[in-house]
């Protein structure tokens, strides 16, 4: 018998359809879940990706009027990691060419994400109260991000209803829309209230999400306290000091199959810590395949990730000639913002051999990056919690970091002591300013010319634990106190 059965709901899920941190997530906790005799299913909406991907199936459930949504069903089936999927199938609000969020024509959001991520939410609160056909009926509803948000509200007017709990991935991202969709999605109407999913005379997801969930949790304890101030609370900062008590944070872990440097099929060479030298021809690979110069003693760095305000590159880019005079190289893997692709691609066109740049998204070449590179820079202005630090740990890549969110819990400052007792693993700066990152690339790379201590800093790197079993503990002390059971 399981000990607690969960309703495990996202917009994401590694390797069916990922566009950021979230879908790594919601490939590796749910399993990491059941290794605990947790019983984990996951609710997905049915992208044509998920469709496509996702194997034999099975029909359990069809939801012909629900009102404000058009037809749905339910479909069963199994993930390769052994996790059960529940794949939302509504081709009027899923079935078509494009991401997640995103109409790639127009560049922006979907017109009707309200009732995309409505109807996810909405089949959440079924499945975790009477109004579910389904025999398997969980004993609470663990949602993620802004699209998940409404499901608290749902479940707050429904019969048999199970608690909810509600995991920030990144509290910038609100599912904030105009006031008039709260009578679309037949919602409430009382819950248009500051004491409800009002956010500044709109109708916020998120908000939502935060007020009528049992529990929040976020995915770093430097975060969880981050987004109770001014700063980096987005406006939701009195609502989130509101409920302290109930917010916790627990550090994501990593999937450590598919981030192995021994085992990644994506690699041209593996290798390990005792066995490092792997290391130095997948560098000479990607140097090779990125139109770098082949030159095993040039410091390498790296860039992996969303090119958003958030992720800072901003600052990145505008040091790159005097960086290129330590000198070094740098390779960027990204997309997003227009202006930022294009600074990277011009970059990249003015210093050929030195610096190249791959616009799109391409999940091998970020494996071969983390292996290749000598150094991962990340100068986040937030991060909740940050993956590819991790990555590079694990690939001897020491990362380079800004002192903010999960980037600050799981990156030792590389100095003297550090060094000395042996839990040195990056570089990490504090102050956004192009002065203070080019300082910690500089420290790096005197450090990455004295082989003794840069082996060292490698293979503390490569010690570290990352696996998700500890944090999956925590979340399974969440799922106890939010129905009140003991260990
Ligand atoms: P966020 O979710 O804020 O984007 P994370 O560091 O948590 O940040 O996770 C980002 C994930 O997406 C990592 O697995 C990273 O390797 C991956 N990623 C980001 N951009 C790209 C890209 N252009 N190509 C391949 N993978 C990418
Ligand atoms: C978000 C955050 C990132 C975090 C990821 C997974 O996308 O921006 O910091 O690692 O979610 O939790």
């Amino acid at each position: 018998m399981p000990e607690i059965k969960v309703l495990f709901v996202t917009s994401e899920i590694a390797p069916l359809i990922k566009t950021g941190g979230l879908a790594d997530v919601s490939g590796a906790l749910p399993a990491a879940l059941r290794n605990l005799n947790i019983d984990v299913r996951v609710l997905v909406p049915g992208y044509p990706q998920v469709m496509k991907q996702m194997g034999p199936s099975e029909v359990v459930a069809t939801f012909s009027d629900l009102p404000g949504f058009p037809a749905s069903r339910l479909i069963f089936s199994i993930m390769k990691s052994g996790v059960p999927l529940l794949v939302l199938d509504c081709p009027d609000l899923y079935q078509r060419e494009g991401g997640p969020y995103m109409d790639p024509a127009t560049g922006h959001d979907w017109a009707d994400n309200h009732l995309r991520f409505g109807l996810l939410s909405k089949i959440a609160s079924v499945l975790g109260s009477f109004e579910s056909t389904l025999s398997w009926r969980p004993d609470l509803v663990h949602g993620n991000d802004w699209q998940t948000g409404l499901t608290g509200v749902y479940l707050s007017v429904a019969a048999g209803a199970v608690p909810n709990i509600m995991t920030i991935h990144n509290l910038a991202f609100q599912g904030n829309f105009r006031p008039k969709k709260v009578g679309l999605l037949h919602l409430p109407p009382e819950s248009f209230h500051i004491n409800g999913i009002e956010l500044y005379g709109n109708m916020s997801f998120l908000k939502a999400g935060l007020y009528y969930a049992y529990h929040i949790t976020t995915v770093s304890p430097n975060y969880a306290r981050e987004i109770q101030g001014e700063e980096l609370g987005f406006g939701l900062q009195g609502l989130l000091r509101s409920r302290n008590n109930d917010i916790t944070g627990i550090l994501n872990g990593i999937d450590t199959g598919e981030w192995d440097p021994e085992t990644d099929r994506h690699l041209p060479e593996h290798f390990s810590v005792g066995r490092m030298a792997g290391k130095a021809q997948n560098k000479q690979a990607l140097q090779s395949r990125m139109g770098l110069e082949v030159n095993p003693d040039v410091p390498l760095l790296a860039v992996v990730s969303r090119l958003t305000h958030q992720k800072g590159l901003d600052l990145l880019l505008e040091i790159v000639p005097r960086l290129l005079e330590l000198p070094v190289q740098l390779v960027i893997l990204g997309s997003g913002e227009s202006s930022m692709q294009q600074t990277a691609r011009d970059l990249a066109q003015e210093y050929p051999g030195k610096i190249a740049a791959m616009i799109g998204f391409d999940e091998g070449l970020s494996h071969q990056i983390e292996a290749g590179a000598d150094m991962f820079i990340m100068p986040s202005r937030f991060e909740p919690c940050g993956l590819n630090q991790f990555y590079s740990q694990r690939y001897g890549t020491p990362p380079i970091v800004h002192n903010t969110g999960g980037l600050a819990d799981s990156v030792v400052d590389c100095n003297q002591d550090t060094l000395r007792d042996g839990t040195a693993s990056g570089f990490v700066f504090s102050g956004m300013t192009t002065d203070n990152l080019f300082a910690a690339i500089q420290r790096a790379v005197e450090l990455y010319r004295d082989e003794r201590k840069w082996k060292a800093l490698r293979r503390n790197c490569m010690s570290k634990d990352f696996t998700w079993e500890t944090s999956a503990r925590a979340y399974r002390r969440v799922y106890l106190k939010v129905l009140g059971r003991t260990e």
